[in-house]
């Protein structure tokens, strides 16, 4: 052991902060994912002005003995950027201080179409959390993921079983492709879509997007593609068609395929078999012929700490959920190449993710 000095012993409790900070990491989802549950974002967006902590206890849930502890909860949503104070004034001319939502708290309540809320709550939720705890079990054994050591089955057959688990997941699918779908339709992702004739979203899941592309261009026949359980029942209109099948075996012919947060779920080998399946489907079908990928490209240079290591951990989550990855421009061109497209574009416009456009 050596020696401690001021500039050692400074390094010797960092360290042990750094380390700390880590351990306890998880206590911000499990804050933030308790917030959710009693319905702190709500209660305060439906107040419409800032809330006063007494105010705030009141409307809560709880049971009586808990409302000394609320502070401690709001102070740690504070400090991670979930709420924020202000100032109220009252009649009496007295200033208090209130609670408002900040900008990613305003994704959390339940009325807003974009919440992020189902996403949460599912990825959150013990199904998905149980496999974390066999990460390095999974090391060792030879199990295809984390989440069969933990479940002995693949979540796609889990879903296949589970209609509340593929109902949660659906959902919270669908509530991120509200907010994709407004950045590609209103936003710089529009013109993705100009010209085409037909596209089949391809793990489409129940369709919001597909939905909203086909609202917004009459001209465009689309086909949302699943397996057979996720689209059961739903029904298309004038445009949009709901196709169930297994994108291994056949994909519908079209002259796009668009394949969002679907090519992140597989190994490079199974993306090279689904690429192989989607060119084999556009090729012939004229100069618009392309794929459309939503995803992220995991950047390499380090430019922004944050975004890197989200799009670090969500390659953790896909590492203990599937067989999938999230992948580097490196990575992404590989598969392309070795599918046979000869040319990509990516557009980096939705923030952790881009859209890749790939040619035959
Ligand atoms: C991560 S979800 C993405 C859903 C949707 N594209 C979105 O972003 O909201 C992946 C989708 O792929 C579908 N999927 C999985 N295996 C499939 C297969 N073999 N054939 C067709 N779809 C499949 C799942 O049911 C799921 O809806």
């Amino acid at each position: 052991m050596e020696l401690l000095n001021a500039k050692n012993s400074t390094h010797l409790l960092e360290a042990q902060a750094h380390v700390w900070n880590h351990i306890f990491q998880f206590i911000n989802s499990m804050s933030l994912k308790c917030a959710i549950q009693l319905g702190i974002p709500d209660i305060i967006y439906n107040h419409g002005q800032p809330m006063t902590l007494p105010q705030l206890i009141a409307s809560l849930p709880i049971h009586p003995s808990k409302s000394k502890f609320v502070y401690r909860l709001i102070r740690i949503l504070v400090h991670s950027g979930f709420l924020a104070q202000q100032n109220v004034s009252y009649e009496s001319d007295q200033i208090e201080e209130g609670y408002v939502l900040t900008n990613a708290s305003k994704l959390l309540p339940k009325d807003n179409p974009m919440s992020v809320r189902p996403f949460l709550l599912f990825v959150l939720g013990p199904v998905f959390t149980e496999p974390c705890h066999c990460l390095s079990s999974w090391f060792q054994n030879d199990s295809p993921t984390p989440f069969v050591t933990a479940h002995g089955i693949s979540f796609w057959d889990y879903a296949a079983h589970d209609p509340k688990i593929n109902n949660n997941f659906n959902e919270a699918m669908a509530s991120d492709a509200q907010l994709i779908s407004r950045m590609m339709i209103n936003g710089k992702g529009k013109e993705v879509f100009e010209g085409l004739e037909t596209l089949v979203d391809v793990g489409g899941g129940t369709g919001t997007l597909a939905k909203a592309i086909a609202h917004t261009f009459a001209q465009l026949e689309c086909i949302v593609f699943d397996l057979p359980h996720v689209v059961a029942g739903l029904q298309g209109s004038m445009n949009l068609k709901f196709v169930g099948g297994d994108m291994f075996e056949t994909i519908p012919p079209a002259n796009a395929i668009l394949l969002k947060s679907t090519l992140h779920d597989w190994s490079d080998e199974e993306c090279v078999r689904i690429l192989k399946k989607c060119k084999e489907v556009i090729s012939g079908k004229g100069k618009t012929a392309k794929v459309i990928i939503i995803d992220i490209v995991i950047e390499t240079e380090k430019k922004d700490y944050k975004l890197i290591q989200t799009q670090q951990l969500f390659d953790m989550e896909m590492m203990v959920l599937s067989t999938g990855r999230e992948r580097n421009e490196k990575e992404w061109t590989k598969l392309f190449f070795s599918a046979g497209f000869r040319d990509y574009k990516i557009s980096p416009i939705l923030g952790l993710r881009s859209v890749i456009e790939v040619y035959p």
